[in-house]
């Protein structure tokens, strides 16, 4: 195989910008097929890439035997059976994060994938962001000593308009949303230990109908590690500055940090008032480039038969420390992980 025929399902928010990177920007991709159930999302696909072979049902597109692949940026309540039929389907598979809001959907889709002659990669974009890397890289050279403690933030931008509200009763809630990139994050630069013990709380600052979801708009909370490792987590959606994502990482000879400034590029603008800088609008601004080494590397990984640097048990993981923190917010109460 020379190219990778893939149909993308979910045409959203983020799901336009995977369409124009598999379209545009992935070597080797070739995006032979959407799927959508809006009317305006297939309009889009149609007008603006091109695309002509179009489905409303994705049940149909994975019928379709011209696909080798299928790419899922749908809403997170489908991701686990969606992923499942594309592998019954004979498809390699590869799913935004989370895995999925409930744990055991989250195993049983795993389980589905080992058996499964397909490929499937749940998708952490950080992991494949080029300062990420490099703090990794670090770490991993022994730059810190041992590290033993991860701070890290996912935090976004306060929109007056409330919008994210109508995702928020399908997201699974601020730590499932949000916190999961920073758990994923956590255990790959921690080197990948097992938690033992999480707790979480919240507050509601700006956006009371998030109290009748039983979810919070600012949430932090901690998790305890096998063998002394830690991590502090934050997680928000009612900054003033812009969307600021950060992450230290302690060890015994150091520390590394990952945009502690959050600026949208390098200008510095010093003046009566100060210095400052512009900071980046949303994720997708801080993260561009990492959603397509993320997608070049699925593809290079199928078509050459590389493993994923990202294991389906990497995404049952960070969603079952995630689905802790929920609970724990609701019980408030720490939780006990076996
Ligand atoms: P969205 O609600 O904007 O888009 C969801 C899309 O799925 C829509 O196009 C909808 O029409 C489509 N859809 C719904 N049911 C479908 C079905 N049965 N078959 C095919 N398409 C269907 O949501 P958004 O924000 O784009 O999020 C999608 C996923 O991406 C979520 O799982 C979310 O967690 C993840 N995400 C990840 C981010 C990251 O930083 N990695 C950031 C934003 C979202």
């Amino acid at each position: 195989m020379t190219s990778l025929r893939i149909g993308l399902a979910g045409l959203g928010r983020l799901g336009q910008r995977y369409a124009e990177n598999l379209a545009r920007a992935v070597p080797r991709a070739e995006l032979a097929a959407v799927c959508s159930p809006v009317e305006s999302e297939r309009a889009w696909a149609r007008d603006t890439l091109g695309i002509s072979t179009i489905y409303t049902d994705y049940a149909e597109m994975l019928a379709d035997p011209s696909l080798d692949a299928v790419f899922l940026v749908t809403p997170t309540s489908l991701h686990a059976s969606q992923i499942e039929q594309a592998l019954d389907a004979g498809k390699h598979v590869f799913c935004e994060k989370p895995l999925s809001l409930e744990l055991e959907d989250c195993r049983r889709a795993a389980a589905h994938a080992e058996k499964a002659g397909k490929r499937a990669m749940v998708g952490f974009v950080r992991r494949f962001d080029e300062s990420y890397r490099h703090a990794f890289q670090h770490i991993e050279a022994g730059g810190i000593g041992s590290p033993f403690l991860v701070y890290s933030q996912t935090t976004d931008l306060a929109d007056p308009s409330g919008a994210f509200l109508k995702f928020a009763p399908t997201s699974g809630g601020i730590f499932l949303d949000c916190s999961v990139h920073d758990v994923d994050l956590a255990r790959w630069l921690l080197g990948r230990p097992k938690a033992k013990k999480v707790y979480s709380t919240g507050t509601v600052a700006m956006y009371p109908p998030l109290e009748a979801m039983g979810d919070v708009d600012n949430g932090i909370a901690i998790v305890e590690f096998e063998g002394g490792r830690m991590a502090m987590f934050y997680a928000s959606r009612t900054q003033a500055h812009g969307h600021d994502t950060h992450t230290d990482v302690t060890g015994t000879a150091g520390r590394v940090s990952v945009g502690r400034n959050p600026r949208a590029d390098r200008v510095e603008i010093a003046d009566a008032h100060g210095v400052r800088n512009t900071v980046v609008p949303s994720f997708y601004e801080r993260f561009a480039p990492a959603f397509v080494t993320q997608a070049k590397h699925f593809v290079d990984a199928v078509l050459d038969d590389t493993p994923f640097e990202l294991t389906m048990d990497d995404a049952v993981e960070a969603t079952r420390i995630a689905v802790a923190l929920r609970e724990s917010l609701q019980s408030g109460q720490p939780v006990l992980l076996d």
